[in-house]
């Protein structure tokens, strides 16, 4: 409705959202939408969309217009204060966004509602991505609401709900030997041939629109204000990027006056390229060597975002941080005890990161602070 058109992430170039656009064309970039924010501003207020039922396609009017979305339920989920854990980590005022309840149990399920509804309605025939672990059930489930055939390549050793969920949902599973770069090549040798259209994280520009409406739910859950710091499980990233665009569309249109949030990305230290480029104060990621963590959404060596990350980071005046499997693993133990409720690995990362950092001094008490939990931990039982 409002979508003006897509226009790469860094080289600026225009490209039209009339047919379905993979990465820049000039430069191999990611795309991001572009609105006609004026436009919507003068269609809705903050409080209209206060007053709508649904999760994602609430914000109808700053998405793409799929015609009838592919929905499942996403989004619409719980921010949750949490002062027991609060008092554990050492903060006064922390929240809780649990993605966990979406569709599929995780976050990525408004991506690929996202995605997959603009991908049927642009014609695409079949859909593919690689996968370490969540993203390749919400594509399949996402793929079968949408009556559209899904091919998904994934480590061998992803957890097996994630696996079994897919070929559920009728999708195609291949098993690679490898992380998550090595289910990209495996696709990108087979996506054009047989006509497979690739929603590979940032390969097409609409999960990110998808995900992007954590920024505004979270918004309009805390009265169209934000917080004062978010903490991220960043792999791929596309949910770190999306919300930072979610606050700047907001300021823009109006909706929310407070200073953005310190954006803070969570790695796990046997995977952190994030981490270790933001300290050294590079524009790209160094791939590491052997990438290992139990944490397989954080398994992610080479992020194609990795510039437009650490962008986020930069401007937003947060910071990266890395933790170990075992403080993310006790960091889940920590939460559910707490608060009650069983969060994904990657996300139990978010507990041990806040307690660095209260430690040293980043965060301070009284800091309005956010963890992102963005999966369940029942897909994810063989770790405990
Ligand atoms: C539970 C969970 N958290 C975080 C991530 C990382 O997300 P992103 O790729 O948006 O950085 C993933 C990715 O698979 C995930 O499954
Ligand atoms: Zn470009």
């Amino acid at each position: 409705m409002y979508l003006r058109g897509l226009q790469c992430t860094e080289c600026h170039e225009d490209v039209p959202a009339t047919e379905l656009q993979r990465l820049c064309p000039s430069c191999g970039s990611p795309l991001q939408a572009l609105y006609d924010l004026g436009a919507v501003a003068a269609a809705v207020a903050p409080a209209e969309l206060s007053a709508r039922n649904g999760g994602v396609w609430r914000f109808r009017e700053i998405l793409p217009d799929p015609g009838e979305p592919v929905s499942l339920g996403e989004g619409g989920t719980p921010l949750l204060r949490a002062d027991r854990l609060g008092a554990a980590v050492g903060l006064d005022a922390l929240w809780v966004k649990d993605e966990g309840v979406n569709p599929t149990g995780s976050f990525k399920a408004r991506g690929m509602s996202a995605a997959v509804s603009m991908a049927k309605a642009l014609g695409a025939r079949a859909l593919t991505a690689p996968s370490a672990g969540n993203a390749g059930g919400a594509l399949a489930a996402y793929g079968a609401k949408a009556g559209l055939p899904v091919h998904i390549a994934m480590p061998r050793d992803v957890p097996a709900a994630n696996r079994i969920e897919a070929e559920m949902c009728g999708a195609h599973v291949e098993l690679i030997d490898g992380t998550i770069q090595d289910c990209g090549k495996w696709i990108g040798e087979r996506a054009e041939r047989e006509g497979w259209f690739d929603v590979s994280t940032l390969k097409e520009p609409y999960r990110v629109e998808g995900k992007k409406t954590m920024g505004y739910e979270l918004a309009m859950q805390l009265d169209w204000s934000l917080p004062d710091v978010i903490l991220y499980p960043t792999g791929g990233g596309t949910g770190l990027v999306g919300m930072w665009k979610a606050f700047a569309e907001m300021r823009e249109l109006g909706w929310v006056t407070s200073t953005p949030p310190r954006m803070i990305a969570v790695q796990a230290a046997g995977c952190a390229p994030v981490v270790d480029a933001f300290h050294a104060g590079a524009e790209r990621i160094t791939a590491p060597a052997s990438p290992a963590t139990i944490a397989s959404g954080l398994r992610v060596p080479t992020p194609l975002g990795d510039r437009w990350m650490l962008r986020v980071l930069r401007e937003s005046e947060g910071t990266a941080v890395a933790v170990s499997d075992d403080e993310l693993l006790e960091g889940c133990r920590k939460l559910a005890r707490s608060e009650g409720i069983f969060t994904a690995p990657e996300a139990g990362a978010l507990v041990a990161a806040s307690e660095k950092l209260v430690a040293v001094g980043t965060i301070a008490k009284d800091d309005r602070t956010v963890l992102f939990l963005t999966g369940t931990g029942l897909k994810y039982l063989e770790c405990f």
